[in-house]
C-alpha cells in the first residue's frame, strides 16, 4: 500500500472511531437553539457587492474574489453570549483563503481588545482542512494561545454548527455539538480573561501571506470565488452598550440564562467527546509549546495523556495521532496544572 493510500486508511479508522464516540453525543439531538434572520441580527461589515442572502434572508453566503473578501458583524455588541452559525467551507483549491468566524471589540478597544476566534485556515485540494482557536483577553496579542485541528468530517460538503459560548466563567468552543475546548476562567488570568462587551464577526479574506502551511500556498484567483455558506446564525446574551459603564446586575437575567443553558453544561458523554477529539484531532497547542511558554499559561489544564503527544514545539508528535501500543511516560514540564482528566 502507498503511502498516500494508507495515511488516508488510517484517517479512515479515526473517523469511524470518533463517531462512534461522538454518536452518544449526537443521539441527544441538537442544541435547542433559537435561529435568527441575518437583518434581525447582523449588518454587512466590508466588501458589501460580495454578500448574496438568500430570498428567505436566513442564510447568506460570503464571497472573496480578486477584487475583496467580505465579512459581516452583529449589529450589538454582547456582555457574553452563544454565538452560533452552521458554515459550509468553500470546496476545492483554497489554499491562502481563511474564513473566520469570532467575537471581538478592537473596533471600540483598540489596544485592550478582547477575541475568540474560530478561523479556518485554507486548504491544497485533497487535503485535510485546518482550523484553529484563538483567545485573547485585554490587547493580550503578544500570548497567543492557539489551538490547531483537523476535523472528522469534510467541512466543505455540508454544514456544520460552530459555536463559541462565552460567560463570566468559562469559554467553550463547539463543533455541533461537541465541546472541543474550554478555557475556565482563574483569577490568575486575571485581564487575559475575556471581560468587555464583544461583537460577532464572520470574514472571508486573502490570507496567502500566512494561512496555508505557513504561507507556502498562496490564494489562486483561477479558483474564484471562494464561497462560504453561513445559515442558521443564532446570538445569545446581553446587548450591550460598550461605552457605558457596565455593571454586573445589568445583564444579571441573561447570564443567569445563559449560564442555564443546555450548551453550557458539559456532560460527562460531551466531556468524553471533547477528550477524545482532542487526543485525535488536535495537533498544536501552545500549552504544550515549552519553547514559547517554558511554564504554561494559568490557564492551561496539563493532561499527562496529552503531554506524551506533543513535542517541546507543541506539535504532535509524528505518528502518535495513531494509536501505539505502549509509551513511556515523558516527563512533565515545570509548572501548570496536572490533572489527570
Ligand atoms: C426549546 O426552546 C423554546 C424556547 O426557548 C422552548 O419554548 C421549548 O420548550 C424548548 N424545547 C425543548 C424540547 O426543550
Ligand atoms: C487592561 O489593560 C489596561 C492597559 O494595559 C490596564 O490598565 C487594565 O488594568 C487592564 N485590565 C485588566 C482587567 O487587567
Amino acid at each position: 500500500m502507498n503511502r498516500l493510500r494508507s495515511s488516508s486508511l488510517s484517517r479512515t479508522l479515526t473517523h469511524i472511531s470518533f463517531f462512534l464516540c461522538i454518536s452518544f453525543v449526537a443521539a441527544a439531538a441538537g442544541f435547542n437553539l433559537t435561529t435568527i434572520g441575518f437583518d434581525e441580527g447582523y449588518t454587512p461589515l466590508f466588501g458589501d457587492f460580495n454578500i448574496l442572502r438568500s430570498s428567505d434572508g436566513k442564510s447568506v453566503s460570503l464571497l472573496l474574489n480578486r477584487y475583496s473578501g467580505s465579512g459581516f458583524i452583529s449589529s450589538s455588541l454582547y456582555n457574553h453570549g452563544f454565538f452560533s452559525a452552521k458554515i459550509k467551507l468553500p470546496s476545492d483549491y483554497t489554499a491562502g483563503v481563511v474564513v473566520a468566524f469570532y467575537t471581538s471589540n478592537a473596533d471600540v478597544f483598540e489596544k485592550t481588545h478582547d477575541e475568540l476566534d474560530f478561523e479556518f485556515l485554507g486548504n491544497v485540494q485533497g487535503k485535510e482542512w485546518r482550523f484553529q482557536t484563538n483567545v485573547y483577553g485585554n490587547g493580550s496579542t503578544n500570548r497567543g494561545r492557539e489551538e490547531r485541528y483537523t476535523l472528522w468530517f469534510d467541512p466543505t460538503r455540508e454544514f456544520h454548527r460552530y459555536s463559541i459560548l462565552w460567560t463570566a466563567k468559562n469559554i467553550i468552543f463547539y463543533v455541533d455539538e461537541v465541546p472541543i475546548r474550554e478555557v475556565v476562567r482563574s483569577d490568575a488570568m486575571g485581564g487575559d480573561y475575556p471581560s468587555k462587551p464583544m461583537a460577532l464577526y464572520a470574514t472571508i479574506w486573502d490570507a496567502s501571506n500566512w494561512a496555508t502551511a505557513g504561507g507556502k500556498y498562496k490564494v489562486n484567483y483561477k479558483y474564484a470565488p471562494f464561497v462560504s455558506d453561513f445559515s442558521d446564525l443564532v446570538l445569545q446574551g446581553c446587548q450591550s452598550d460598550p461605552i457605558q459603564e457596565f455593571s454586573s446586575t445589568i445583564c444579571a437575567d441573561e447570564d443567569a440564562e445563559l449560564e442555564r443553558a443546555e450548551y453550557a453544561v458539559i456532560t460527562p458523554e460531551r466531556r468524553r467527546a471533547m477528550r477524545v477529539f482532542r487526543q485525535k484531532y488536535m495537533y498544536y497547542s501552545y500549552c504544550y509549546d515549552i519553547l514559547r511558554y517554558p511554564v504554561p499559561p494559568p490557564e492551561c489544564v496539563i493532561t499527562p495523556s496529552e503531554r506524551r503527544r506533543f513535542k517541546d514545539t507543541g506539535r504532535v508528535k509524528f505518528g502518535s495521532r495513531r494509536r501505539r501500543r505502549s509509551r513511556r511516560p515523558s516527563r512533565l514540564p515545570a509548572g501548570g496544572n496536572q490533572a489527570d482528566v
